[in-house]
């Protein structure tokens, strides 16, 4: 079953070329993206990788449209009330997790329109909410999600393109081939400074600060690493005090509009003796002199990159875990879908 890959981790990651495509380019119900066009503000409710989805898509909806998005996690919406006037959106792969569901029961005993995201068809949330959006990621067996990430990153990319119309369908005609070649990237020497370290940080500015912590909750999860995401501004805030020539960082700088702050941070990250992986577009000079690691991203627009780091990060944190000889599509103390509050 896990058709000649080593694990089912690895496969999953392999199937997200055509998970993103058919998930951004299926059809969503039309009243409900109506629905979206104008909420005095719209809330996302999630838990965990599903909830870095649901930052994702505030990012994107703040680059292209004027609707406030607030991305809440599920287990704190106990101490918060929703507005009612506010359309609810609660994401979950599995769509079976209890703190996603408690805070969508909230939701509607608040009156607020409820949209859900999953992966599995008929799963608790979807009964819940007035209405439901697909993605298509087929089954996922590792704990680690991944490709059900990728393809709720594709269905928010493609509700924010039709609510304000950011043009990502144009952008994504060679998806499917930069995907694919973000497979290919080689990382023996990222995996070699993170395998040898007790700490590391992900760093990263607007839609990548997101990515980070992703990226360093996939490491942490399994290779039990202890790994901390970061927005990039916010090290010179206390995490200054930790780096030092074991604490690697892996640095999001990509060809958008963050990279010369971002550019700034790592040689801030570099004067306090922390050796830095740097991710970025092919061909970034200035990136490459300033890491001790250059993994170079396929050519491509800054949308696509997210999604391309992510799969490299992804791939960083598998083959670091496989190194460590960790359990990769089990780590301990870990179930796939989280049923208890
Ligand atoms: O099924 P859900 O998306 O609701 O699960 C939420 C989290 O438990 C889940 O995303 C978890 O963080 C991942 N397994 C991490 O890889």
């Amino acid at each position: 079953r896990k058709g000649g890959y080593d694990h089912f981790m690895l496969k999953e990651i392999f199937e997200q070329p055509s998970v993103f495509y058919e998930t951004f380019y299926s059809s969503l119900p039309c009243g409900e993206v109506e629905v979206l066009k104008n909420p005095s503000e719209i809330t996302v409710i999630a838990c965990g990788t599903s909830y870095h989805a649901g930052m994702v898509f505030r990012y994107l909806m703040e680059k292209c449209s004027s609707i406030p998005v607030r991305v809440d996690i599920a287990s704190e919406c106990r101490y918060f009330n929703p507005r009612q006037d506010s359309v609810v959106i609660t994401v979950s792969q599995s769509g079976e997790t209890a703190d996603t569901i408690a805070a969508l029961k909230k939701a509607k005993a608040h009156g607020c329109r409820t949209i859900a995201i999953t992966n599995v068809l008929g799963s608790s949330i979807t009964r819940i909410a007035d209405s439901t959006f697909y993605t298509r990621a087929g089954p996922e067996i590792s704990v680690a999600a991944t490709k059900s990430f990728i393809a709720q990153v594709a269905i928010f990319m493609k509700i924010a393109d039709l609510l304000c119309e950011c043009g990502f369908e144009d952008e994504f005609s060679d998806i499917y081939q930069i995907i694919e070649d973000s497979l290919l990237t080689e990382t023996d020497d990222a995996v070699s400074l993170c395998s040898n370290a007790s700490n590391l940080f992900f760093v990263g500015r607007g839609l990548f600060y997101p990515v980070s912590l992703e990226g360093a909750l996939k490491m942490k999860e399994i290779t039990y690493i202890h790994a901390e995401g970061y927005a990039a501004g916010e090290l010179k805030h206390g995490p200054f005090s930790l780096l030092c020539e074991n604490t690697p960082v892996v640095a999001l700088c990509t060809g958008d509009e963050s990279r010369l702050l971002m550019l700034s941070n790592i040689k801030e990250i570099k004067a306090r003796g922390a050796p830095v992986i740097g991710i970025g577009s092919v061909g970034d000079q200035d990136l490459e002199e300033l890491s001790d690691v250059y993994i170079p991203l396929p050519k491509s627009s800054e949308i696509s990159e997210v999604i391309t780091s992510l799969v490299v990060l992804q791939l960083l944190a598998y083959r670091t875990a496989v190194k460590l000889g960790r359990d990769v599509d089990k780590p301990r103390n870990l179930a796939k879908s989280v049923t208890v509050i």
